[in-house]
């Protein structure tokens, strides 16, 4: 699959059908993080990955109400790291959350090729994660990403809307 393919493949499904997790596919993830760019090459995340039956029944509870789609997730992604001295600070700018964010990224469109769903979600107790886990207090736990498979007879939910390219482009100088 070309990366276009993938950018535009890739959604964030909320109907989601089991599907085996395998090693390959885990190494597969694992090395689109580990190969995502970083500041100084940092690497500032880390990913817990939850794939056995038992504890993904036990991480239901973490999730928030709205969230209960998540409930057939096939596997679990907890994504967390230290602290912000982990990766460069630049005067004001930070930048462990940003690299964070493209190692996800990477992630997410590695799904879409292998035919999975990866869907990044805010809506979880931390407080909870910790007490079924061994991530510390210290430990920023930023972002859980839920994996499947979109049943191929589901109803396609539409892409939720967009920006336009003219609310966030500007070519040659900012606009107001
Ligand atoms: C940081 C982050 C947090 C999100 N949290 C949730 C969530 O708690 N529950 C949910 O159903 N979707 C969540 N989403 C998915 C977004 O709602 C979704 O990506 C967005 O609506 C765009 O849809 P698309 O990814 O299918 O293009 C989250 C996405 C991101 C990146």
């Amino acid at each position: 699959m070309k990366v276009q393919e993938a950018i535009e493949k890739r959604r964030a499904y909320s109907i989601l059908e089991n599907t085996e997790i395998t090693d390959e596919i885990l190494d597969k993830l694992t090395k689109a993080a580990q190969l995502s760019p970083s500041c100084y090459n940092n690497q500032p995340w880390r990913i817990l990955f939850i794939r056995s039956k038992e504890r993904l029944a036990e991480f239901k509870q973490v999730l928030t109400k709205g969230n209960d789609w998540a409930f057939a997730a096939s596997m679990i992604a907890v994504v967390f790291f230290t602290k912000k001295e982990d990766d460069c600070v630049i005067h004001d700018r930070k930048y462990y959350l940003f690299d964070t964010g493209i190692a996800v990224g990477q992630m997410l469109l590695q799904a879409t090729e292998l035919g999975l769903v990866a869907h990044p979600i805010a809506g979880y107790s931390p407080q909870k994660i910790r007490k079924i886990t061994n991530i510390p207090e210290d430990y920023k736990i930023i972002a859980m990403i839920i994996f499947g498979k979109h049943p191929q007879k589901a109803e396609e939910e539409a892409r939720p809307p967009r920006k336009d390219f003219s609310e966030f482009r500007y070519l040659e100088d900012y606009k107001k």
